[in-house]
Order: structure tokens, then C-alpha cells, then sequence
């Protein structure tokens, strides 16, 4: 059975006397704080005299209020020398935790960078995409029919010869990587239903050394535009609006009389490169034409409804002139620091 608290100088001395005995024992802020309700709260024993006072015959009471009330004044002066004694404490011991050396080396993280020749092909694709041409895709494993046959190239025509083409073995399978963006013309015919305006960069390969201006594997965009009543005159706007994106609005082009398989009349593109180092000056840019009607009757088009336009270039000749590129090295060895100069925007 609890003995009931009894209202005495021994009992408010001894309450006292255990009370500042914890608050002495704690050793952490932590752990003041959570001694605070029983030591010094309600439910203190303290507390609970305190309460005893109103039972109390009235001529005792004042009396025994001093009494309690001293020594609660104590215990709470203690307390809360001690809480903020503690708390000094506390936040110093934090500050040591998380100090920063300011003279330490910082660890350098170093950003990647987006490579120009990715930048490139997607700027060019947004200028096409802003027009309401669509983007596609082929594949760089093609077959020796798209990349040649249905493009009119004839069976003995040298640009199919082993030297300049890597076939795939068993060349009975009549496969090969891809040497340049045209097959995408036939299959964007046969995938799609006409009207057509397509555009495709993508990677090619050729038997080429690496040097300062060749590589085996390069890139390529290629457009394709399938409609009725297309002309020339179409072709030039599309191009001198993609000229004038590419290289300021003073950029004018050029089409020089040429021959491809797979168009005619066929022109080699020239720009007129108003910022390029050294002067102005006209560039040999890509290839163009008039799609042969021999392609669009290979993809079951009729040749006397439909017309098409289509035009090629390098992507990496493109970043040679335009950004002064000099060395073909520089966009096949990915070293990050090439890259960077570029940013996010080319
Ligand atoms: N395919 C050609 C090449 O690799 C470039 C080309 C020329 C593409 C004329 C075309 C074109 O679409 O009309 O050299």
C-alpha cells in the first residue's frame, strides 16, 4: 500500500533533495528534457504537495505555500541553469559534428556533355519538325536492294564495290552496314501513305581510314518529300529555309548540276557560309535532286501522279565548317572535354 504524501518540512525537503539529485545526474540535454514533466510538471512530487496546501487547516496554509514554493522556486532556478548548461553544451558538440573545412580540395564531380554531332542532328530535326516533317528511322544493317537496287544504282556501279561498302558475310545474304541515308527514301514510300515529308539522321559506314577528314562510321540526313505538283523550286525553299537556320539569314545556296542515281536531275548543294573563318564563302554542302521515277516506281509509286524531292549531307562535314572543326579525331574520341566546349546548344 502507497503511504499518502504527507505535507511536512521532511517530506518537501526530501522531495527537493531528489529532484536536483536527478537534475545534477543528467548529462545530456536530451535527457534533461525529457526528466522535465516529472521533476518539474504536474506530476512532480513537488507538484503534488503543492496540491496538498488547499487541505490544509487555513492558518497552516501561507505557511506551508512558502514552504513548497521555495523550494519549487530552487528546483526550477536549478533546472533551468542546468537545461541551459546542457544546451550549450548540446550545441557546440553539433556544431564540432558538422563543421566544414573551408580550405579542404573540393571533390571536383565533372558533368558530361552532349556530343555536337547529337546537338547537331537534333537542331536540324527541329527545323524540319517545324515545317510538319516527320522524323524516321532505318536500319544500319540494310538490305543490298534498298541501299542500291530500288535507289537505281546498277548492279556493276562502283560505289557498291567492296572496297567502299562493308558487306556483311554470307554475302549470298545480300546484307550490309548501311553506306548512307537514302534507303530510308524507299522505305518511308512503302511504310507511309502519301503525301510524304520525311526527314532521317542517322549513322552510315564506309571502308574509309580515320584521318583528319574521314571516318568509317559517319552520319548522314537525309530528306525525302513525296507529293503532288513538287518541283525544283520546292526543293530550293526547303532548302534555303534550312540554310538560312543553320547559318544566319544571310546564308544563300547553290545547286550545281550533278548526277546521283536516284535523282534527276541530280545537283550538288553549295551554302554561302557568310561567318566561316577566313572569309565568306561558298561551301560544298550535300547532294540533291528530283527523285528518279525509277525509285518511286520501285516502291509501286506512279511516277506521272507523284513527284518527289530529296537532298543528303554529312553531319560531320556540317560541324567541320559551321563550328570550325578541324579534325575528324576530335568527334570520334570522345573525350568529354571536346564535347563540353559546346554546351547544350550549337
Ligand atoms: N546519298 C548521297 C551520298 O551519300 C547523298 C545524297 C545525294 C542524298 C542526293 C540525296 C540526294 O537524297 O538527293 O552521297
Amino acid at each position: 500500500m502507497r503511504v499518502p504524501l504527507e505535507l511536512n518540512q521532511q517530506t518537501v525537503a526530501k522531495a527537493l533533495a531528489e529532484a536536483l539529485a536527478e537534475v545534477n545526474a543528467a548529462d545530456s540535454f536530451a535527457q534533461l528534457k525529457a526528466l522535465k514533466s516529472t521533476l518539474v510538471g504536474e506530476s512532480s512530487t513537488l507538484s503534488k504537495l503543492n496540491a496538498l496546501i488547499k487541505d490544509l487547516p487555513a492558518d497552516q496554509k501561507a505557511e506551508a505555500g512558502k514552504l513548497v514554493g521555495s523550494a519549487r522556486a530552487e528546483l526550477n532556478a536549478v533546472f533551468t541553469r542546468r537545461e541551459s548548461e546542457l544546451e550549450a553544451i548540446a550545441l557546440d558538440q553539433q556544431l564540432e559534428a558538422e563543421k566544414v573545412d573551408m580550405t579542404a580540395a573540393p571533390v571536383s564531380i565533372r558533368q558530361g556533355a552532349r556530343h555536337p554531332l547529337s546537338l547537331l542532328m537534333d537542331q536540324i530535326s527541329d527545323v524540319f519538325v517545324g515545317m510538319g516533317w516527320e522524323i524516321a528511322d532505318g536500319p544500319e544493317l540494310e538490305n543490298e536492294w534498298f541501299n542500291f537496287d530500288a535507289l537505281n544504282f546498277h548492279p556493276d556501279h562502283p560505289a557498291r564495290a567492296m572496297q567502299d561498302t562493308f558487306f556483311v558475310s554470307p554475302v549470298e545474304n545480300h546484307l550490309l552496314l548501311r553506306t548512307h541515308t537514302s534507303p530510308v527514301q524507299v522505305r518511308s514510300i512503302l511504310e507511309r501513305e502519301l503525301p510524304l515529308y520525311v526527314l532521317c539522321p542517322g549513322r552510315v559506314f564506309r571502308t574509309d581510314e580515320l584521318d583528319a577528314t574521314h571516318t568509317p562510321v559517319f552520319h548522314q540526313v537525309e530528306g525525302i518529300a513525296v507529293d503532288k505538283g513538287l518541283t525544283m523550286a520546292d526543293l530550293k525553299g526547303t532548302l534555303e529555309h534550312f540554310a538560312r537556320v543553320m547559318f544566319g539569314p544571310e546564308a544563300k545556296i547553290r545547286l550545281r548540276p550533278s548526277f546521283f542515281p536516284f535523282t534527276e536531275p541530280s545537283a550538288e548543294l553549295d551554302v554561302w557560309h557568310a561567318a566561316a573563318k577566313g572569309g565568306p564563302r561558298w561551301v560544298e554542302w550535300g547532294g540533291c535532286g528530283m527523285v528518279n521515277p525509277n525509285v518511286l516506281l520501285a516502291a509501286g509509286i506512279d511516277p506521272e501522279v507523284y513527284s518527289g524531292f530529296a537532298f543528303g549531307m554529312g553531319i560531320e562535314r556540317t560541324l567541320m565548317f559551321r563550328n570550325g572543326v578541324r579534325d575528324m579525331h576530335d568527334m570520334v574520341e570522345a573525350d568529354v572535354r571536346f564535347s563540353a566546349q559546346f554546351g547544350s546548344v550549337i
